[in-house]
């Protein structure tokens, strides 16, 4: 299909009836149990896709300040987000050049990373700045034991970054996914608000998850209820639903008015609901008409992953003096239901991990589940999966 954002910055993309690939709906099964349980499918999925593709490791402007950094954890060890004295953006394997111990923890603003082993210390660019004792080392050279920088690029303030370097850009990578939400304009909100949940269940369940609407009237009875749900026909590495609902989602009280105005200058198909979106192959960003926020998913063995939930606003509301007061109900939303969907997904997890499993028919409302499925089936190869689905 096309899609462009017009002139306006109006999208132009509309939904479409979902179009299943491989076998027909009615007959179309969940995976099988190893695709969630088995560790050689683990290993593979590490190969192929998330050390081969983009992943999402937080917004630019969680190190807004000169010589400030983020650490972040992903399948590839430890990471550094810092912004430099100069303002410049850089990412770096977390670790220090001496003996390998992580270099920072949390977040904050320094103007050097001192390691908490030997004191080596670290300028916000990466370069070496002392290493005490190491003159008496012959050829020592400062300059070449800097910190590993990591590939890195931009979307709209979210930053990614990968270990392969020969992967398609990230522009590449997404294709038209941008135009679908560029009249939230995500680039001119703020971080607000982070979660870290652990939950005991395979990477793939909380996206399969995330991409549905069908559960949310059992797993968020007490949350957000019911939703229906329409899907848009994404390209090779995103898919999109749209939670059809005038008011944001983002808040579980519907009986009063929203904290916040609707985001200036929506376009139509904007203003009718939230986006639930998978850009493959672990975030989801959510956009909803009020504000953008995301689940990243670390994977970490089979059966165990990390869910980070987190949370971003337009910079006009987070200048409001209430800001924390009118933003409070929507931490509590993000947090209360990704914490339902981890308990659900670990129930799952034990289910599929039945030797006596046998994988159930997929409903129409899982159409993404299978559209997932196929796109990790098709990236991992035949002989680390010769199950059929
Ligand atoms: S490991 Fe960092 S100074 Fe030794
Ligand atoms: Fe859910």
């Amino acid at each position: 299909m096309t899609c462009a954002a017009t002139s306006e910055g109006h999208c132009t993309q509309t939904p479409q009836p979902y179009v299943w690939t491989g076998k027909p709906l009615g007959e179309a099964r969940s995976a099988p149990g190893s695709f969630y349980t088995s560790q050689a499918i683990f290993d593979a999925e590490m190969a192929h896709i998330h050390l081969k593709n983009w992943i999402f490791i937080g917004r630019a402007d969680q190190v807004a300040e000169p010589n400030t950094y983020l650490a972040v954890d992903t399948v590839g060890g430890p990471v550094l987000l810092t912004r430099d004295q100069h303002g410049e953006l850089h990412a770096f394997a977390n670790y220090c050049r001496h003996r390998g111990a992580q270099l920072a923890e949390g977040a904050g603003r320094r103007q050097r990373l001192v390691c908490p082993y030997h004191a080596w210390s670290f300028g916000l660019d990466g370069s070496l700045l002392r290493a005490p004792g190491m003159e008496e080392v012959p050829h020592f050279d400062h300059a070449k034991e800097s910190l590993i920088p990591i590939r890195m690029e931009q979307w709209a303030g979210n930053v990614f970054i990968n270990y392969d370097e020969s992967a398609p850009g990230l522009m590449a990578h997404m294709g038209n996914f941008p135009d679908l939400f560029a009249t939230h304009r995500v680039e001119d909100m703020r971080w607000v608000f982070g979660v870290e949940i652990q939950a005991a269940c395979n990477w793939k369940m909380l996206l399969e998850n995330a991409m549905e609407s069908y559960h949310t009237a059992t797993v968020h009875a007490r949350t957000v209820g019911a939703q229906t749900s329409v899907t848009f026909q994404g390209e090779d590495n995103w898919a999109a639903i749209q939670v059809q609902s005038t008011m944001t989602t983002a808040v579980l009280d519907k009986s009063a008015p929203a904290p916040f105005p609707q985001i200036e200058g929506l376009d139509e198909q904007a203003r009718k609901g939230t986006y639930f979106t998978l850009l493959y192959p672990t975030i989801q960003f959510v956009f909803a008409q009020d504000c953008m926020w995301w689940l990243a998913v670390r994977p970490v063995s089979p059966e165990r992953s990390v869910l980070s939930v987190g949370g971003c606003f337009p910079k006009e509301y987070v200048e409001m003096p209430n800001f924390q007061e009118l933003a409070q109900p929507y931490f509590t939303r993000w947090e209360a239901v990704a914490r339902e969907d981890a308990g659900i997904l670990e129930r799952q997890q034990k289910g599929v991990s039945s030797v006596l499993f046998k994988p159930g028919l997929l409903s129409p409302r899982d159409d993404v589940v299978h559209t997932m499925g196929e796109w990790v089936r098709q990236r991992i190869g035949i002989a680390a999966y010769n199950e059929p689905f």
